[in-house]
C-alpha cells in the first residue's frame, strides 16, 4: 500500500507501497488533516478499489453521497455535535454509550446533566474535513440473518462496514488518512431529509478524509489472547 511520506502537502506525490500486513496494523483513526484539498479523481479512485469489498450474497447494498455543499456540511456538523456531546455525557457518567445492553434510564440521566465541556476539536470542525462520504445501506438488500432474533441485530451492518473499512485503507494507500464515523446516525432522519435519501435507505456512517497531519502511530490493541480461546469460549486461550 501506498504510504504519505513526510511533508503531508506533498503526500499525493510522494507516495510509496506499504505492504498490506503493515497497513493492517498501522492504520489508525486519523481526525487532523490539512488545508490540501483532495482531489476527485483521488476520492474517485478511493471508491473504486473499496467497491471490491465483500457483503452478504455480494449484493453491494451501499451508497455514497460525496459531501461538497458547505451548508449541508455545516449541517452535518451540527448534527455531529448533538450526538458527540451526548456520547462525552454518557462516558462522563461510567457508561459505554448507546451499548444495546445500557440500563436506558441510567442514560437518560446522564443525558440530563449539563454536557461536559470539551475544547475545540474533530466535532466541531467536522464541516472542515476535506472529504466526508456519507455512506447508506440499501436495506431491502441486506442478508440481515439476525433480523429476528429478539436481540439486537448487526449482520446486516457487517455487510456495509467491509467496504467502510476498505474505503480507509484505499484511502491510506493514496495518502490519505480518515476515521468512520457513527455519531450523525443519532440523527438519521435529518440526515436522510438533507441528503434526499428516501427509504429503505439507512445511514451506516459519514467516512472522514484528508491528507493527515501527523504520520500514524502505534496502535492500541488488545492481545489475541485476550480475545480468542479454543473450542469455547471459556475456552483455553489462543494464541
Ligand atoms: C463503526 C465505527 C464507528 C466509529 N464512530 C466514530 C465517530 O463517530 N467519531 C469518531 O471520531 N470516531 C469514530 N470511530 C473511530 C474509533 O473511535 C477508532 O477506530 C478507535 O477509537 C480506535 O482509534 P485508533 O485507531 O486511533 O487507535 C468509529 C470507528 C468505527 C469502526
Amino acid at each position: 500500500m501506498r504510504q504519505a511520506q513526510s511533508d503531508p502537502t506533498d503526500s499525493a506525490a510522494a507516495a510509496v507501497s506499504l505492504p498490506l500486513t503493515e497497513a493492517l496494523r498501522t492504520t489508525g483513526a486519523v481526525r487532523d488533516f490539512s488545508d490540501q484539498p483532495v482531489d476527485d479523481t483521488v476520492v474517485a479512485r478511493v471508491l473504486d478499489t473499496a467497491r471490491f469489498a465483500p457483503s452478504g450474497g455480494n449484493a453491494q447494498a451501499w451508497r455514497v453521497v460525496v459531501l461538497k455543499d458547505p451548508a449541508k456540511r455545516r449541517h452535518v456538523r451540527e448534527l455531529y455535535l448533538r450526538g458527540w456531546r451526548d456520547y462525552m455525557a454518557m462516558l462522563a457518567a461510567g457508561l459505554q454509550p448507546w451499548a444495546p445492553t445500557n440500563d436506558r434510564e441510567a442514560e437518560a440521566r446522564a443525558l440530563a446533566e449539563p454536557p461536559p465541556s470539551t475544547g475545540p476539536g474533530f466535532a466541531e470542525r467536522f464541516d472542515q474535513v476535506p472529504v466526508l462520504l456519507a455512506l447508506f445501506a440499501d436495506l431491502s438488500l441486506l442478508a440481515a440473518v439476525d433480523r429476528d432474533t429478539p436481540r439486537y441485530s448487526f449482520a446486516g451492518g457487517a455487510s456495509i462496514y467491509p467496504f467502510a473499512w476498505s474505503i480507509v485503507l484505499a484511502a491510506r494507500d493514496e495518502g490519505l488518512g480518515g476515521v468512520i464515523t457513527t455519531m450523525p446516525i443519532r440523527a438519521e432522519a435529518e440526515v436522510k431529509a438533507l441528503l434526499r435519501a428516501p427509504d429503505p435507505l439507512a445511514l451506516a456512517a459519514v467516512i472522514a478524509l484528508g491528507y493527515p497531519v501527523h504520520q500514524p502511530r502505534r496502535l492500541s490493541r488488545a492481545p489475541v489472547s485476550s480475545f480468542a480461546t479454543v473450542d469455547t469460549v471459556d475456552g483455553p486461550a489462543f494464541g
